[in-house]
């Protein structure tokens, strides 16, 4: 556990209160190491985090490895069917167990001297050890671990925070999609060179999509806000959200975000660090994709239901997920430094879809992957400029960047709380 000293404690505190009302962060956020290992400490490691999806291991000794913070986690499918997060820090002298970042094994036998270990983390053999050893006290250390619908998430706290709001909040919004009936189409792993915090704060805001995302405008209102939602926007939303309640709303399918804009997320004043909904899609568009054309079989219960909008699920402090009619594409975030952030993609598709056949990656990837890639371009900007000696924070608009206002309060909260 990280312990601040007074002088420490005083130094955040200042920063903390360095922060203009509705403005960004003053440049020492982006910069100062204390920050981050408080951030660390106190966000990361006491949050859940979004590890991986349950079908990214669908077999007893399948896994996938979890990087945090330096800590290296083994999601594993246990034999009876759970997912286990276990330390890859082995109980002898502490070698790593696992050095391969996916795989099927039977045992967990680490390359050092040994030791074997089973999907549980139980210590199961060693050699040339003394008789009186008890091998019971040597099992791997455990996180905690919740599935949602086919989610998995952890949590590195001894005592996780509660778990149950977020469930009930994600559970029956997710659960059509059908996530634990799905496959991995895709991976991908970006190192992108600025804050984690960055990559957040432009998330969280569409005022950038017009210039910035030449694709994704096209499917999605959230771009229009208040300010500038003309007469034929509105309308169009309109139309498309009454007629997805008339056709859907009987079966839970119905648009929950009937106007323009994003969806107000977080809400500190609640503690809700957690979200899902559905979102409508512009008229002609079922799923999130360059025309807007379906590109893989429905997943989940869409048995006859392409126009359902997307579902959209988000989680602080690392995930992200966007859901068409027929794939899924999350985005799991997590710091790697100050100045990099290891930035995960996964794209699911319905599990008996075959490539080549059912879907094509050329038309699966692009939507998401342009606009990712887009993103990440402008998170390395920021982060150049925001190093520099001559940035100071800007106002925020409150038409189009009220949501990053809100995760930067989250933010400052979750901190402000840290140090007391
Ligand atoms: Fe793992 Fe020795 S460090 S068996
Ligand atoms: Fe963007």
């Amino acid at each position: 556990m990280l312990s601040l000293k007074a002088n420490e404690l005083l130094e955040i505190k200042n920063l903390l209160e360095s922060r203009k009302p509705n403005h960004g962060l003053p440049r020492p956020f982006y910069y100062d190491d204390l920050l981050y290992r408080t951030e660390m400490e106190f966000i990361w490691r006491q949050g859940w985090l979004f590890a991986g999806h349950s079908c990214q291991i669908p077999n007893p000794g399948d896994y996938f490895l979890f990087e945090v913070d330096g800590d290296s986690i083994i999601i594993v499918r246990s034999d009876g069917g759970q997912v286990n997060a276990l330390y890859n820090v082995c109980r002898h002298r502490g070698s790593i167990i696992c050095e391969e970042a996916e795989g099927h094994v039977k045992r967990f036998i680490c390359p050092y001297h040994q030791w074997t270990y089973d999907h549980e983390g139980k210590l199961l053999l060693v050699r040339g050890m003394q008789e009186e050893l008890d091998k019971s006290q040597l099992g791997l250390q455990r996180a905690h671990t919740r599935e949602v619908e086919g989610m998995i998430f952890i949590s590195l706290a001894r005592k996780p925070m509660d778990f149950e709001a977020a469930y009930a909040a994600i559970a029956p919004v997710a659960h059509p999609q059908g996530l634990n009936r799905a496959k991995v189409a895709k991976i991908m792993d970006f190192d992108v060179h600025a804050n984690w915090k960055l990559v957040w704060e432009n998330n969280r805001e569409c005022y950038h999509c017009n210039v910035n995302h030449p694709q994704y405008i096209k499917a999605n209102f959230d771009r229009f806000n208040a300010d500038d939602t003309i007469e034929r926007v509105a309308q169009e939303l309109a139309v498309v959200t009454a007629r997805n309640k008339a056709k859907w709303g009987g079966e839970g399918l119905a648009i929950t975000r009937a106007e323009t804009g994003m969806t107000e997320f977080p809400d500190t004043e609640h503690n809700i660090w957690y979200s899902a909904n559905r979102t409508a899609l512009t008229d002609g568009f079922v799923s999130e994709t360059l025309d807007g054309e379906q590109v893989a079989p429905l997943m989940g219960d869409y048995s006859e239901a392409a126009d359902i909008g997307t579902m959209r699920v988000r989680t602080l402090p690392n995930f992200w997920q966007h859901s068409s009619c027929d794939h899924a594409v999350a985005v799991r975030v997590v710091p790697n430094g100050l100045y990099h952030t290891n930035i995960r993609m996964i794209w699911l598709v319905d599990a008996k879809a075959e490539e080549g056949k059912d879907y094509d990656l050329e038309k699966l990837l692009p939507f998401w992957l342009m606009t990712a890639e887009q993103d990440w371009q402008i998170c390395v900007n920021q982060q150049k400029g925001v190093s520099s000696h001559a940035y100071t924070p800007g106002p925020l608009s409150k038409y189009k960047e009220y949501n990053l206002d809100r995760f930067l309060h989250w933010y400052l909260q979750q901190i402000k709380i840290a140090i007391g």
